[in-house]
């Protein structure tokens, strides 16, 4: 019988650590014979990493808060319809670095666009894909920033703004405990995963 795709994300402010653990979940799958596809967002085709550039240049100051919803919006767009779809359907496994919760996180509670209205957008763009699975991994901001490192257009931002995006994760997170589960990294990696790969042996483990 034809295996059924599953999609993990994981999401976080600047600096949480996000890659080590998303290379510990690919192993869970693998280690298991599952074929595993790892993406970024904004990012993971051609078209979406060339929208990236734009995103997180820190010449493109000038950008309006709009344009940037529209753009994050459009790189998922591509990313989801050449390779998330498509790879759910064969039965893959996709762990993606980031996707439409970091939009409700820094574009909803960061930039101030309705959770509604970014809701109906993504609808255009994702369909009813929603992840079976996310975690986000809470980090102290100041903390975030200096592991880090403040290079683009968005980590750029106000320490305030990085504020709200936190506490956006963490309300996101108390709205939707069966799919989101957050994790404190301020405990050491190997506790972190620890906890992703006990959710992911509860949930995935049959
Ligand atoms: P990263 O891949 O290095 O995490 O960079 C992506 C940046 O873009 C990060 O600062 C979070 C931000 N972002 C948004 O503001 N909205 C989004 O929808 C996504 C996917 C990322």
């Amino acid at each position: 019988m034809k295996k059924k795709g599953i999609f993990i994300t994981f999401e976080g402010a600047e600096g949480s650590g996000k890659s080590t653990q998303i290379r510990e979940a690919a192993k869970f799958f693998r280690k298991k014979g599952r074929e595993v596809i790892l993406l970024r967002e904004p990012g993971g085709t051609k078209i979406s990493e060339l929208i990236r550039k734009i995103l997180l240049d820190r010449a493109n100051q000038g950008m309006s808060h709009a344009t940037e919803l529209f753009l994050y919006l459009a790189a998922r767009a591509q990313v989801v319809e050449e390779k998330i779809l498509p790879a759910l359907r064969e039965g893959k496994v996709v762990i993606a670095d980031r996707f439409e919760d970091s939009t409700r996180a820094y574009q909803g509670f960061g930039r101030g666009f309705s959770l509604e209205a970014i809701e109906s957008m993504s609808r255009l763009v994702r369909g009813t894909l929603i992840p079976d699975l996310t975690f986000v991994l809470d980090v102290d901001i100041t903390k975030g920033l200096a592991r880090g490192g403040r290079h683009d257009r968005i980590e750029w931002e106000a320490l305030s703004f990085h504020r709200k995006v936190r506490q956006g994760y963490l309300t996101l997170a108390r709205k939707e405990p069966g799919r989101m589960l957050v994790l404190d990294t301020d405990q050491p990696v190997s506790v972190v995963k620890q906890c992703v790969l006990e959710r992911l042996q509860r949930v995935f483990g049959k």
